[in-house]
């Protein structure tokens, strides 16, 4: 078969070899932008008078007949022709004849495919941010619900001191919010065309390359065109951002496998969200969290693969460069659909406020505030944490918690206790009293989720 380039070439093409070479069973995905890229090409060439009138009519024509038959599923793609720009010229030549042949002018496949990139790429990140914040929103308002829910709050994953619910739930609001920042930001970098750049040293004819960034909606062009067909830097940031993400529902769902289970029991997952177990009648799988915990690992897959693919690349473009997109195509998919379980999941999971309330009154993640109390009396902290260690040890040794402890030992222990202690014990006043700004004060998470659904609601 002759190819597109077949001009310099003596021998026929190996089937075999084309198939390895192929992109297109993948890079068809980028066909609404390779034919708007071309959209505006064409309507670019015209106004320069790089072609006429009438072949750039034609050549419009023709891409809105293929838009319109890729929106219908009608397009018969052929690895022949190897990936989605040759397919489409090969198509548009079908549907307007020779002079399709025009439309590559001022052009390679190099701009082209770093055009559909950034626009594939402008499309996805929008959607995402607002995917993010569907869930962000979502809990913000479990939040509201719990603002006076208290849990127990670990570190090492030992019990430390109880937190509000509100509070915890708030705190992957915010790792979100910087996710959702972090794409935003990089709209900027994304958002720059390399259309008009050419293979990699710009073009001889005297194209306008801000007409087409216009038109495709650019907010400005790549200065330089070897950069412009090298940069895969704004590829590799979503990656490192759709990694973030991951990592952030990663652990989102360790807790939420964590409480769902029979030790803990602090929620419990709607059915829509578990699936049972094929020899166990009693189970309830926390699959969709397991299975988002999971997929965490292909994501980060893909930012590695990619940052490996590009390492000592020299410029301007490789063929190593078509490896970037499988990749990204199944971390946009992984992505999204992550965010949404997790939106159908935090909404419709059940809390057992009183299990996670009945929980910490049998632990000892209230002796802080009994170094606080002696501390607030004037006794200097170290020697308040060291009393209260030893009050902790005769508790344990005599089977009981702090509330039972009774009012001689905190006597003999020291002589500012008063009765009043027992209050300072109880875990609900404890974490109203954290009033700290950003702390886990019932007032505090009260405010802060007022400000966040404000926030939100800008958006
Ligand atoms: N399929 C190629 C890719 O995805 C398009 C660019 C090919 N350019 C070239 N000169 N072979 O990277």
């Amino acid at each position: 078969m002759t190819k597109l380039w077949g001009g310099r070439f003596t021998k026929e093409a190996e089937a075999w070899v084309d198939e390895f070479g192929a992109s297109i069973s993948f890079d068809q995905k980028l066909v609404a932008y390779d034919i708007k890229g071309s959209m505006a090409h064409a309507a670019m060439l015209r106004s320069c008078n790089i072609i006429s009138e009438e072949e750039g009519q034609k050549i419009h024509d023709g891409l809105v007949r293929l838009e319109k038959k890729a929106k219908n599923g009608e397009l018969d793609f052929d690895v022949k022709y190897e990936d989605i720009h040759m397919n489409i010229e090969k198509l548009l030549t079908e549907e307007i004849g020779e002079v399709a042949g025009k439309l590559h002018t001022a052009r390679s496949r190099n701009d082209q495919v770093a055009t559909d990139m950034h626009l594939y790429m402008r499309e996805e990140t929008k959607e995402i941010i607002s995917i993010i914040r569907d869930l962000q929103r979502v809990i913000v308002s479990r939040a509201e619900e719990h603002v006076e829910t208290i849990i127990p709050g670990y570190t090492h994953l030992q019990r430390a001191q109880p937190v509000s619910m509100g509070h915890h739930l708030l705190a992957y609001d915010a790792m979100l919010d910087r996710d959702a920042d972090r794409l935003t930001d990089s709209l900027k970098r994304i958002n720059i065309s390399p259309l008009g750049a050419g293979a990699l040293a710009g073009t001889t004819f005297s194209i306008d390359r801000r007409q087409t960034a216009e038109g495709l909606g650019f907010d400005g062009i790549y200065e330089n065109s070897l950069d412009a067909v090298s940069d895969r830097d704004y590829v590799i940031e979503f990656l490192s951002v759709a990694s973030t993400i991951m990592m952030h529902l990663s652990r989102l769902a360790e807790e939420l496998i964590l409480w769902s289970s029979h030790e803990f029991g602090f929620i419990e997952l709607d059915d829509t969200f578990a699936t049972g177990s094929s020899i166990m009648p009693q189970k309830k799988n926390p699959d969709m969290a397991e299975l988002v915990r999971g997929k965490t690992g292909r994501v980060y897959g893909s930012l590695f693969s990619l940052l490996t693919t590009l390492k000592s690349l020299p410029l301007a473009y490789n063929k190593d460069m078509q490896e970037d997109k499988e990749g990204v195509f199944d971390a946009v998919i992984t992505v999204k659909g992550s965010l949404k379980i997790f939106t159908g999941m935090i909404d419709s999971m059940i809390i057992h406020e009183d299990v996670t309330e009945r929980s910490i009154a049998s632990d000892f993640s209230n002796a802080t505030e009994i170094a606080d109390y002696l501390a607030a009396k004037g006794m200097p902290f170290r020697e308040a944490h060291e009393i209260v260690g030893k009050l902790v040890l005769y508790c344990i040794d005599n089977d009981i918690v702090l509330t039972q402890c009774p009012f001689s030992k905190f006597e003999e222990s020291s002589s500012l206790f008063e009765k009043d202690i027992y209050q300072t014990l109880d875990p609900r006043e404890g974490v109203a009293r954290r009033n700290s700004e950003g702390g886990t004060g019932f007032t505090q998470v009260g405010k802060a989720v007022q400000k966040r659904k404000k926030q939100l609601d800008m958006l």
